[in-house]
């Protein structure tokens, strides 16, 4: 099936391989999205056939159906079969919080798990579409700025298909996991002295001047990959959707692809309705919250990012457009919250058992400014989107739970939760005796 290209700003169409090597319109600067002429032509496909399909899928042995992207390749049809780059990325975990429900006294919350994934984030759904149009193309280098799990899931798909791979990182701000993991896989890793935003600003010049195909996000394939997880959770729920999605927002493309893929369901009559999707930035790093509050979501200014979340240390993110598109949309809300606030919520979720990366965790506590302010109410059905692994940053978790990592006046009026949430490895004498003395003061 045919895919075009259609400007987001100015809605200018353009062939697939007519586009820019940066990927914005030559007309009007902004991104592009991938479009499908025969959705709207309503040549759609039927979707009890689709859900059929996709359910017998699952119990084939086949590389490219166990794939949780291109299980739903009739979604996403923008590279012939033979080209597809996969690690079987996708059917990631939907696991409920039944304590944090209680304690927010919701009937039910969810986090759906994308560190789940080969590479531990949400970032693979993205990369296996558009790498794999990179080598469709013909490519040898492909490239990306990063906070870091961009980097980490670009070398492994480069590695898998046997290309080469530049990765610019801001140097001593990102996570030793993910840096290690550019380094396993191959690629060639440069720690710039800057920030994310400087680094993009360096890729952007190297793809003018070079024949490197980027795979920053505003690659329209990687936001094609990046839809997949909403098909995911609609379908675990039975194409009944929730009413709540909430996501972190950094660069802003993940709203912006979850949003796509829940309309595009719409579109095609799989679901009835779509969810609120609302975004959590950090406090530090907040340019879409400042953006929709002080601006009314007509304009953005840049802002210097700072959080310890990493993954989210963006001031001047690509996708703000298409995020503001999104929440119009589906009514949802930007939210931002605290360095403690992110810090206890990573605690609340681990105490589930489910290890997610600080970015990842300021979704619960958004969410619970979000009922605070009556954006969520109580009967709500509400879907967290955690986007990274736990092990991606053990430094801040054993920071925290050594009491190292917030200042006393970053904590407030946390301090006691925080205190009652933190779990220290304690050195102890290899005595058996000790062991008992300590557990009967824990209550064995
Ligand atoms: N959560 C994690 C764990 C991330 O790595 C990112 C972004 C986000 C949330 C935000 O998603 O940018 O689509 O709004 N990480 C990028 C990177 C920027 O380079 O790895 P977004």
């Amino acid at each position: 099936m045919i895919h075009h290209l259609r400007c987001t700003g100015c809605a200018r169409g353009i062939e697939p391989a007519a586009i820019g090597g940066d990927f914005r319109c030559p007309e009007c600067g902004e991104l592009f999205e991938v479009v499908y002429p025969e959705w709207e032509e309503a040549k759609r496909p039927n979707p009890g056939a689709l859900k059929w399909l996709w359910k017998e899928r699952r119990s084939s042995p086949a590389e490219i159906d166990q794939s949780g992207v291109w299980r739903f390749r009739e979604l996403l049809p923008i590279v012939g079969e033979a080209d597809v780059v996969t690690l079987r990325e996708g059917n990631t975990p939907l696991y409920r919080l039944p304590r944090n429900a209680v304690r927010l006294g919701l009937p039910e919350l969810f986090a759906k798990h994308q560190g789940m994934n080969p590479t531990a984030s949400f970032k693979d759904a993205g990369m296996t579409a558009a790498l794999s149009v990179a080598k469709a193309r013909g490519f040898q280098w492909v490239a990306c700025a990063s906070t870091g799990n961009t980097s980490a899931a670009m070398a492994a798909y480069a590695a898998r298909a046997g290309m080469r791979c530049l990765v610019l990182v801001p140097e001593g701000k990102i996570a030793w996991g993910k840096l290690a993991q550019a380094m396993d896989y191959g690629a060639v890793t440069l720690q710039l002295q800057t920030d994310f935003d400087g680094c993009v600003a360096v890729l952007s010049e190297v793809v003018r001047r070079a024949p490197v195909y980027l795979l920053n996000s505003v690659n329209p394939y990687r936001v094609e990959g990046q839809k997949t997880p909403a098909v995911e959770i609609a379908e675990a729920m039975n194409w009944d959707v929730p009413d709540h999605v909430i996501v972190p927002g950094g660069n802003l493309a993940n709203v912006s692809a979850l949003g796509k893929g829940f309309l595009e369901m719409q579109t095609l009559g799989l679901i009835s309705h779509v969810p609120r999707l609302s975004v959590i930035q950090a406090e530090g790093a907040n340019p879409l919250f400042r953006a929709v509050h002080e601006f009314g979501g007509e304009r953005l200014e840049p802002v210097e990012a700072q959080t310890r979340a990493t993954a989210i240390r963006i001031g001047n993110p690509a996708s703000w457009r298409k995020a503001v598109a999104v929440l119009r949309q589906t009514g949802g809300r930007v939210e931002q919250v605290s360095e403690a606030e992110i810090a206890l919520a990573k605690a609340r979720i681990g105490q589930e058992g489910i290890g997610c990366e600080p970015a990842s965790a300021v979704t619960l506590a958004g969410l619970e400014k979000l009922m605070a302010a009556g954006h969520v109410k109580r009967e709500e059905r509400v879907v967290l989107l955690l986007t990274g692994h736990t092990l991606k940053d053990a430094d801040y978790t054993i920071a925290y739970h050594r009491g190292d990592l917030l200042r006393p006046e970053e904590v407030g009026g946390l301090a006691e939760q925080i205190a009652e949430s933190r779990r220290n490895a304690m050195p102890m004498d290899a005595d058996a005796g000790a062991v008992l003395r300590l557990l009967e003061k824990e209550r064995l």
